[in-house]
């Protein structure tokens, strides 16, 4: 049967948006920033020969939990400014052989490009983020502004960012009641950095790494990118009261308590004051 247009796909659309969306935020600067996209098989059988790999390329490390598993990707060095325009050179859709150990291209990265060198921290934290939500699809990394500054300025505490953020903006609480993880500051796309990224995701879908940017998780690219967005804007927030002389009255923790109880959610055990 005739395959349909893969760029036709609302996966590939997404992306292909999304990547735009981010660039003109300033938060994926030349090749800033990385997205993995879990994909049903069906999601992509329409669209794609599936029993034909184009390429096969090693894994440096045992992804067999995700044997099968389809990903829509973006690929290593390449500019999310232009993804849009060029999507088959700029990203592609992956599948993790049988074995766990081989990334089968099976559309776009055309060439010779590769996946995103985070793949180890993307991979690792779809792992994560499967075993304590099954919905999850989506892994976001970029260089989210605000949020980058404060790992300069700010005490890279986990309870005390939190909190921070939270007061931010009334919001926040309801948008990550879990909090945000800090990770120490280690070689981008080492297996290393992958295992202490997917470590912090089983507990928040917010990742700081220092000095670098933010890794956000979800179910979909909205709330995937709508969480990264609502902590940055806290951060951006952050940074204008800082300018504007510092904090004089603000949230208490008093307020997010109510706001917990009327939302309904759990802040981080702890992380509150009460
Ligand atoms: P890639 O171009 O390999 O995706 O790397 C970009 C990046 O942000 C590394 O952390
Ligand atoms: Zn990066």
């Amino acid at each position: 049967m005739k395959k349909l247009d893969i760029l036709s796909a609302p996966y590939v659309q997404e992306m292909m948006k999304t990547c735009t969306n981010l660039y003109r935020l300033g938060w994926d600067e030349r090749n800033g920033g990385n997205i993995s996209y879990l994909l049903d098989e069906d999601w992509v059988s329409p669209f794609l020969d599936i029993s034909k790999p184009i390429r096969k390329l090693p894994i440096k490390f045992d992804a067999e939990k995700l044997a099968g598993c389809y990903f829509a990707v973006t690929g290593s060095g390449k500019y999310f400014k232009n993804i849009e325009e060029f999507p088959a050179e700029n990203m592609g859709i992956i599948r993790i052989s049988n074995s766990g150990d081989v990334v089968e291209v099976l559309w776009g990265l055309e060439n010779d490009a590769v996946p995103t060198s985070e793949l180890p921290s993307h991979l690792m934290s779809h792992i994560a983020r499967l075993e304590v939500d099954p919905q999850n699809r989506i892994i976001m990394h970029n260089h989210a502004t605000h949020l980058l500054a404060m790992t300069f300025t700010h005490e890279l505490d986990e309870r005390a960012l939190t909190r921070t953020l939270w007061k931010m903006c009334t919001e926040c609480l309801v948008v990550f009641p879990e909090g945000v993880s800090i990770i120490p500051w280690l070689i981008p796309g080492s297996n290393e950095i992958g295992e202490a990224t997917a470590n912090k995701m089983k507990k928040t879908r917010l990742v700081v790494w220092p000095q670098h940017g933010i890794y956000g998780a979800g179910r979909d690219m909205d709330e995937t990118f709508g969480l990264i967005e609502t902590a940055e804007k806290a951060a951006k927030v952050y940074t204008y009261v800082q300018a504007q002389g510092g904090v004089r009255q603000t949230l208490e923790d008093k307020n997010l308590k109510c706001l917990a109880d009327a939302f309904g959610i759990t802040p981080h055990e702890g992380y509150l004051d009460i």
